[in-house]
Formats: C-alpha cells, sequence, structure tokens
C-alpha cells in the first residue's frame, strides 16, 4: 500500500458527539449571535425533542424562529421560499435539524440569503464567492455526514439528476451529532442512510490519491489524502457491525450510537477526498427510479468494487475494507474478494435490493445510465480506475443481473 504524504482537511470548528450533546447546542448558537432561522424536518414539527430544544435555546437568551417546509428531494423552488423567510428574520445563524436534505436545505438558505441567487449560479465546484451565514447542524439520520461536509445536493427541474454544489464554504460552523435524535428513525431511512455511509467510508479510502499542485486552486474533493485512512477505516468497522443490529432493532442505543459515529466519521472522510463510481452511477439511477439515494449506492458498491480489483494498487485497500468488515485474515486476494461478499451480505441483510432489475431499471436504459454517470466528471475522477463509459455499462451490466463476477451471492 503506497504511503501518502499529502493531506487537506476543512471542517466545523466544533464537532460534537455522543448522547446528550444537543445541550451543547445553546452555548454554540450563542458563539453567532442572539437571532436563530432554525431550519427543520417536517418529521420533528410536534416531535418532544424539538419543543425541548426550544425551550432550552429559549432560556439560553436565543430568539428562535422555526421553519419547516422543507420538500423531500429539495427542488430549488422550496429553497427560494425558504430564503425568503430568512431575509425576513434576518437571523444571525441558521440551525439545521433533520435528515440530509434538511441540513442540505440550511447550506443553500445561507448561501442564497448571503450571496443571493439564483442558485444555479453555483453548480458545480468552488463557485461559492466567500463565506456563508453560518450554520449549525444536527443530523436526526445516521447518514450522509452533511453535517461536515462541503457540498449539498437540489434538485433543478432544468436537470435530468440531482446537482451539487461544492464548496469549502458550505462546510457547517458546527456540528454536533446526538444519536437520541436517530432512535425513532424508520427502518428504512436507517438501512438507506446507514449504508450510504458506509460507500461514503469505502469510496474515501479506496479513492485515487491525485498529485497535488498546491499552487492551484484546490479542488473541493481532494482525493485519497493523509488524514482520512484511518477516519475511514474506522468508519467502515463502526457500520459494519452497528447497521444490522439497528435496522433490525431500531431503539438499540448501543447500534445506533455506533451507526450514528460511523455516519459522522465517513462524512469528515469522503467531505475531504470526495466518493467516487456508488455516487456517479446512482445520480441517474435515482432519477429514473426515484429510489432513495443510499439504496442506489449501496446496491452498486460490490459491483464498483470489483471493477476497483482490477487496480493492483487498490486490492490492499479493499482487502483492508474486508478486515474492518470481519473477513477472516486470508492472502490479500482473498480478503478483498471477501470484502465484496461481505457488503453484498450487508446489502441483504438489511433490505437494500440485489439488482438493478428489482428496483424497476430495464436492460435498454443502461447505456443511456452510464454516458449521464460519465458526465460526473468530478466523481467518475476519483476513481481508484480509469471509468469511461464502457467500463461504468460493465458495472451496470453486472448490477442488472446482481450477479459478480464470481457468482451469484445471493
Ligand atoms: N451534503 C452531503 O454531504 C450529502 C451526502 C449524501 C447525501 N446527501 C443528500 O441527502 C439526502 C438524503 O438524506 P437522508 O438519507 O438523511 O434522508 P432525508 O433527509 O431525505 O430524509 C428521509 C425521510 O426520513 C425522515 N426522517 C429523517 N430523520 C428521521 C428520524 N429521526 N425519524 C423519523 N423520520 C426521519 C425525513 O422527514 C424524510 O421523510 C439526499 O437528498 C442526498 O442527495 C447529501
Ligand atoms: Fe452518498
Amino acid at each position: 500500500m503506497n504511503d501518502i504524504t499529502a493531506g487537506t482537511l476543512r471542517l466545523p470548528t466544533r464537532i460534537h458527539f455522543g448522547y446528550g450533546s444537543r445541550a451543547q447546542l445553546p452555548e454554540v448558537l450563542r458563539g453567532h449571535g442572539r437571532r436563530v432561522l432554525a431550519i427543520v424536518d417536517p418529521f420533528l414539527t410536534r416531535s418532544p425533542v424539538l419543543a425541548e430544544i426550544r425551550t432550552a435555546l429559549r432560556a439560553g437568551g436565543l430568539d428562535v424562529e422555526v421553519h419547516s417546509d422543507i420538500e423531500p428531494e429539495l427542488p430549488t423552488a422550496s429553497l427560494d421560499t425558504a430564503a425568503e423567510f430568512a431575509r425576513t428574520h434576518r437571523p444571525d445563524a441558521i440551525l439545521a435539524i433533520g435528515g440530509g436534505s434538511t441540513l442540505d436545505a440550511a447550506k443553500l438558505v445561507g448561501l442564497l440569503v448571503t450571496h443571493g441567487g439564483p442558485l444555479r449560479r453555483y453548480y458545480g465546484e468552488n463557485l461559492v464567492p466567500g463565506p456563508t451565514l453560518p450554520v449549525v447542524a444536527m443530523p436526526t439520520t445516521a447518514g450522509t455526514g452533511s453535517e461536515v461536509t462541503p457540498v449539498a445536493v437540489v434538485s433543478d427541474p432544468g436537470h435530468d439528476m440531482k446537482v451539487g454544489i461544492s464548496s469549502p464554504h458550505l462546510v457547517p460552523a458546527a456540528a454536533i451529532v446526538d444519536p437520541l435524535l436517530t432512535l425513532g428513525a424508520p427502518r428504512a431511512v436507517t438501512a438507506h442512510a446507514g449504508i450510504d455511509a458506509l460507500v461514503h467510508a469505502v469510496e474515501s479510502y479506496t479513492a485515487a490519491d491525485p498529485d497535488r499542485a498546491w499552487d492551484a486552486t484546490l479542488p473541493v474533493f481532494t482525493g485519497r489524502n493523509a488524514f482520512t485512512d484511518v477516519i475511514a477505516l474506522r468508519a467502515v468497522e463502526l457500520l459494519g457491525a452497528a447497521l444490522p443490529v439497528a435496522v433490525g432493532d431500531p431503539d438499540d442505543r448501543q447500534a445506533r450510537e455506533n451507526v450514528a459515529l460511523g455516519s459522522l466519521l465517513a462524512g469528515i472522510a469522503f467531505g475531504a477526498t470526495g466518493t467516487h463510481l456508488s455516487h456517479a452511477l446512482q445520480y441517474p439511477i435515482g432519477a429514473v427510479t426515484g429510489t432513495p439515494h443510499g439504496l442506489g449506492t449501496g446496491l452498486l458498491l460490490p459491483h464498483v468494487l470489483q471493477v476497483c480489483l482490477t487496480d493492483a494498487g487498490t486490492v490492499p485497500r479493499i482487502a483492508a475494507v474486508g478486515a474492518a468488515l470481519g473477513v477472516a485474515p486470508s492472502t490479500v486476494e482473498e480478503q478483498a474478494r471477501g470484502a465484496i461478499r461481505a457488503v453484498a451480505r450487508l446489502n441483504r441483510a438489511i433490505g437494500v435490493p440485489a439488482s438493478l432489475a428489482e428496483i424497476g431499471v430495464t436492460r435498454d436504459q443502461l447505456p443511456r445510465l452510464a454516458e449521464l454517470a460519465a458526465r460526473a466528471t468530478r466523481l467518475v475522477a476519483i476513481a481508484p480506475v480509469p471509468a469511461p463509459p464502457t467500463v461504468l455499462l460493465d458495472i451496470l451490466d453486472q448490477a442488472y443481473t446482481g450477479h459478480l463476477a464470481e457468482g451469484n451471492y445471493r
């Protein structure tokens, strides 16, 4: 395994993790001013946890206005409405409490209020001109890692697929990850958000290690780097063991804690390195099937890793993922193949479908899906193997039937 001698991390200035860490909120927010706009996931509006948080904020001398009109998939029009609401309230900071969609919404409202619309000015990388209204992020899923990452994703009716805005200025000012907030999450939300976190960790650990040009503007996502390896592998270990338990018993506090920590660590890792082919391929698949992001990235990961095995330098990395997933030591090649089987088993255990056919993709759609995925050049470039449309199509062919090259893993 080659050594990495350079690294970049851009993170919130404060990250608190643990049961009860939500008690830090008033103090963290007071550091930014008195007026707070809380952008809250609709599921929370009648929850006692939100009432408790509002009471604590008021007792802490903060003036809080709540906006909870967040539409699934974040259509751009709903963000304009939220930004209008924010301009009226003139907050000093935004508090975001919810799933990844809500956290992303808050990051983009902060952007729109500070730098103005339309949002499409910022699509892509490094187009946000400067700091935005500070966002304090509290996730209720585990998760997207959005509480620590420099990216947010929206649905624009003018585009075939969801589009991303990536900038170091979108990293939240603070993240508070209290696993208590994930305790009530339904089984499917737990499974899809959790497997996406595992994909973040694995794609971060297997990302390319490109040559760095320190004199140029740094890309938002740098590829594999000196800080992230240890963080990504720990995330794999935590998620691999705890995710099936959390999906099987949504009230298991220990499993929820480990999944929440795994998701946070995966976010820290991929927020620096970027993710690659499972993500590039999921965007068009999500658009044609309407299936959740994590369901798609999880389904695709074994097939993406199978292709990554063709790079000799990546085989030991996939073997290390296997070790973190509990695959017994063996030859490096065997442990790497074991990693792929372990991810496939994990998918099965938590109810992620095994094939694209099962989620309604038809075989004749595959070439178009490969073509669309190839347009996600930022993601494709971070893969450890060259991935022209022919390779993307190979991955889709395998994922279509759900058969790995070595045989059906069912
Ligand atoms: N910014 C990033 O770094 C990043 C990374 C990956 C994905 N994403 C984006 O995040 C979104 C997915 O986020 P997600 O997986 O957290 O799902 P989500 O935010 O879309 O939420 C899914 C559903 O679960 C509900 N929910 C959330 N937490 C709950 C809880 N504790 N109890 C009960 N219901 C709850 C929500 O109301 C919603 O109905 C996608 O838009 C994806 O593109 C962003
Ligand atoms: Fe993801």
